[in-house]
């Protein structure tokens, strides 16, 4: 008899030679492998009753991507290493972003790739023993998060609607749970929607449910999140991404307090306290047709905005201490040299990203000790602090921002105007070029020009 597996690995990626490679290597390491040739088979392992503890993720697969099956993995427990290739750099940003356990770039390095897996295992089975419903603390001394404090114990147990606002890693999460904790109803449900997880067409089910039967796919009845959090909490998360439709419907229920599961008559009562949190500025996507304002100042009522931690760096060395505690290296200091590599960084991606450099410096520190020089190196290999410096040297490919969606108001004839608009930007003023993208012919896209006032390059 061999001995048990060291755990479950899921590996994702599309190219069948790296598969057989990297199972090979994790069998030697003793751990049970599971393969997944596509996004698709991806997210039914992930969502099978007992899914792995870790998984490697490669970011570049036809058809779903790896971002892709991150925002779609629902409340998988499993933690997900992310594979990057070169030029891949804003990607892995984003991958974290959504909570990716951490990254390792291509080709993988078994000296890297077994003590992170042995961490991600670690991590995913503490998050499993561990039991109760535990309200993250919220670290730190800066007057910043003193104020943070203050605001919560006096809002907290309020049934007032709060807006988390702040960068990305700043703790809005944290802060939210701690409202709940805060508020009568810290013993009813705390239920978490993120709302970049959500496909666009499933908005209106996931918060208010559905009938079974109501459309292609709906195979049984759901309860919806709105009621599942009764008597509780409704966190929203990066409510920004929240499609128009679906904050009409979120107004009304807000207002209401009632909800309509789709495909049913019957409206149902919820005594539900709902937060939002977003990372992006809110006011500027109402000004752009893209968020409505009765919504905007509804949520508004109370808002808290999270400083970023470059402005309260007295907060680093108490968060470094719970942070490396947290993860299991509790034993491991910081140098005064690394204390100040880390004074001298100035974190665009806040506490997720200190947690993430101190997650691999944890594992390099010799004698369980951080000093400046891995804290420096560490810092350097950060994804977050290379994100933006490298689209130059892909120019042309991720810079030009995407253009925002057309609001559902726009008339026919302003929808062909900015299709038009944007076309003709995309192959840089050429009509006949332009025209044969609209698939009309250039006497035509002249006309409609001219009609629109727009001017194109013959
Ligand atoms: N003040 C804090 N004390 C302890 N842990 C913190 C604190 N702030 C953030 N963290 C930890 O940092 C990580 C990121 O925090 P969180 O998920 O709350 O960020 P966020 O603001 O919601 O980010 P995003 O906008 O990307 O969703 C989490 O692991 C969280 O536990
Ligand atoms: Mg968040």
């Amino acid at each position: 008899m061999s001995a048990a597996p060291a755990g479950r690995v899921l590996v994702i990626d599309d190219d069948r030679a790296f598969r057989f490679a990297i199972r090979k290597a994790l069998r030697r390491m003793g751990y049970e492998v599971r393969e997944a040739a596509d996004g698709d088979e991806a997210l039914a392992e992930l969502k099978a009753p007992e899914p792995p503890e870790a998984a490697l993720l490669d970011l570049r697969m036809k058809g779903m991507d790896g971002l892709e099956v991150l925002r779609r993995r629902g409340a998988a427990p499993t933690r997900i290493i992310v594979l990057t290739g070169h030029g891949t750099v804003q990607a892995a940003v984003e991958a974290m972003q959504l909570g990716a356990f951490s990254f390792l770039e291509k080709p993988v390095d078994a000296e890297e790739l077994e003590p992170l897996l042995a961490q991600a295992v670690e991590e995913s089975q503490l998050v499993r023993d561990a039991t109760g419903r535990d309200v993250p603390p919220l670290v730190g001394e800066s007057a910043a998060i003193e104020q943070v404090r203050t605001f919560i114990r006096t809002v907290g147990p309020t049934p007032a609607t709060v807006m988390i606002l702040g960068e990305t890693g700043t703790g809005k999460e944290v802060v939210a749970h701690n409202l709940h904790a805060a508020s009568p109803r810290r013993d009813g449900p705390f239920v978490a929607m993120n709302a970049a997880c959500v496909p666009r067409d499933l908005f209106e089910s996931e918060l208010f449910g559905h009938k079974r039967g109501a459309f292609t796919g709906a195979t049984d009845d759901r309860k919806g999140l709105f009621r599942e959090a009764d008597g509780g909490t409704l966190f929203i998360d990066e409510l920004a991404e929240l499609p128009l439709e679906s904050q009409a419907k979120l107004l009304r229920a807000l207002e209401e307090r009632k909800v309509r599961p789709v495909g049913e008559g019957r409206e149902h009562e919820v005594d539900v306290r709902v937060l939002a949190a977003t990372n992006r500025d809110l006011w500027e996507r109402v000004s752009a047709g893209q968020f409505r304002e009765d919504l905007y100042f509804r949520l508004q009522v109370f808002p808290i905005v999270l400083p970023p931690l470059r402005d309260r760096k007295e907060d680093l060395v108490p968060l470094a201490h719970h942070l490396l505690a947290r993860l299991g290296a509790a034993g491991t200091t910081l140098a005064d040299s690394a204390v100040r590599a880390f004074q001298a960084y100035d974190w665009p991606g806040n506490v997720r990203e200190l947690l993430n450099v101190l997650r691999r410096a944890a594992l390099f520190a010799e004698g369980r000790i951080i000093d400046g020089d891995l804290a420096r190196r560490m810092i350097a290999a950060s994804v977050f602090g290379h994100a933006g410096k490298t689209s130059d040297r892909h120019a042309g490919m991720s810079e030009r921002p995407s253009a925002p969606p057309i609001p559902t108001t726009a008339s026919l004839a302003e929808v062909e105007r900015l299709h038009i608009e944007r076309v003709l930007a995309s192959h840089d003023g050429n009509i006949t070029r332009a025209a044969s993208a609209l698939g009309i012919d250039r006497r035509t896209l002249q006309r409609k020009l001219r009609s629109y006032g727009i001017e194109g390059e013959s």
